[in-house]
């Protein structure tokens, strides 16, 4: 199968399936439990229509969108994700190149492969900071200084991983930061010759913005699980999370927020923004999917706070029916994880260029020559 191959998430993943050590590869496509959460984030976006206008005189239309201050050539962006040179050997470097090209945002893990100043380097455009809180207060306050040094603009503290979630792929595998040897996990390096050689004989993994710190994740193995369950304040609470924002003083965002409760909360700290998120399905499952849940948070706290639905997007069709509930922009993981273990750089390319045209064709297919002409009008629910 060839890059030029991809027309949808669905290839990118089989792609990348052929690519990836297995190990790997669940790790990047499982969720916790049963995965029932992971199924009906994308399967929530099914059980509503989109109601499209026509004659609207669409020839050009316009998808920007400027969310937490910024502006965004298109209404999606690359949520944060972990370990990305286990995924393709250029990882972060990978991901930050092409979402410039398409001026969209990038998201910067605190469990990244490549170093904050690299990326705030190497892109001008949007870039987020995600933080991990962590026990040891220095490493934590230590991150949110080089995040600020590195001209990261918005930082996203991440509240869903309060402890590990039960993901049993991994446990299955085996999988581990950076990966353990063992017999099952040889023979399916030894399947995958070209993922095996660039990882052993290339630039040595590390987790560049724990290793002052900490020797968990990039030292010593461990699984992604144990990490959260161990190294993450438990006792992290909403006061925690202003000084964070105090602390931070440019766009401040939770990422993991679900309920109208807690939207409003982050209103009362002084976030700019929420990520409407459950990790991808990956830490409580039988928890609601974003797109379910998007409308109750619109309507409490859509006109004070910017309102991101992340997660299941698969489709241009779903960035439109998340946009028309009232989100400002979609952001997910799996749609270009997938396309960055199939190909690098040129295949998170190809992964926005199919969700931009999508979009682009969907808005014209619905009568919108801009983002704010979508509505609750343009949907119905079955
Ligand atoms: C392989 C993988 C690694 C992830 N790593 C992180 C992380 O380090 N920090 C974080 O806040 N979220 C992380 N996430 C969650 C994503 O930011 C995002 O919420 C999720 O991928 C959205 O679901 P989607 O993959 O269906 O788009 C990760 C997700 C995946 C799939």
């Amino acid at each position: 199968m060839r890059l030029r191959h991809c027309h949808n998430v669905k290839d990118f993943r089989a792609m990348a399936r052929r690519r990836l050590p297995g190990p790997i590869f669940h790790y990047i496509d499982g969720a916790a439990d049963d995965e029932i959460t992971n199924r009906r984030n994308t399967e929530a976006y099914e059980d509503c229509d989109l109601v499209p206008n026509v004659l609207a005189g669409v020839e050009t239309v316009d998808m920007a969108t400027t969310v937490m201050g910024q502006r965004l050539e298109m209404p999606l962006f690359c949520s944060p994700t972990a370990l990305q040179r286990l995924f393709h050997h250029h990882g972060e470097r990978a991901v930050a190149k092409a979402a410039a090209k398409f001026g969209t945002m990038f998201g910067v893990s605190s469990l990244a492969t490549v170093s904050l100043e690299e990326i705030g380097a190497a892109i001008k455009t949007p870039k987020m900071f995600q933080l991990y809180f962590h026990k040891d207060r220095g490493l934590t306050d230590n991150m949110i200084e080089r995040g600020r040094a590195a001209n990261f603009d918005v930082l996203a503290l991440t509240v869903d991983t309060i402890t590990g979630g039960n993901r049993e792929r991994d446990l299955i595998t085996g999988f581990t930061s950076p990966p353990r040897l063992t017999l099952s996990s040889a023979v399916s390096f030894a399947l995958h010759p070209a993922w095996t050689f660039n990882y052993f004989a290339r630039e040595p993994f590390s987790l560049p913005q724990l290793t002052t710190h900490v020797k968990e994740g990039s030292n010593v193995a461990i699984s992604v699980g144990e990490y959260f369950s161990s190294m993450l304040d438990q006792s992290m609470n909403w006061r925690d999370a202003e000084r964070v924002r105090v602390k931070w003083d440019k766009p401040f965002c939770l990422k993991g927020i679900m309920s109208v409760a807690d939207a409003r909360r982050a209103v009362d700290i002084g976030a700019t923004g929420i990520m409407v998120s459950n990790h991808g399905g990956r830490q409580l499952d039988g928890s609601r999917a974003p797109f379910d849940q998007l409308a109750e948070i619109v309507d409490a706290v859509g006109d004070k706070i910017d309102v991101i639905c992340d997660g299941g997007i698969r489709r241009g069709t779903h960035v439109l029916k998340a946009l028309s509930v009232g989100a400002k922009a979609c952001s997910g993981g799996r749609f270009y994880l997938y396309a960055l273990a199939a190909a690098g750089q040129a295949g998170v390319e190809k992964a926005l260029e199919n969700m931009r045209s999508e979009i682009e064709r969907d808005m014209k297919l619905m009568g919108c020559r801009s983002l704010d002409a979508l509505n609750r009008e343009n949907l119905r629910f079955r």
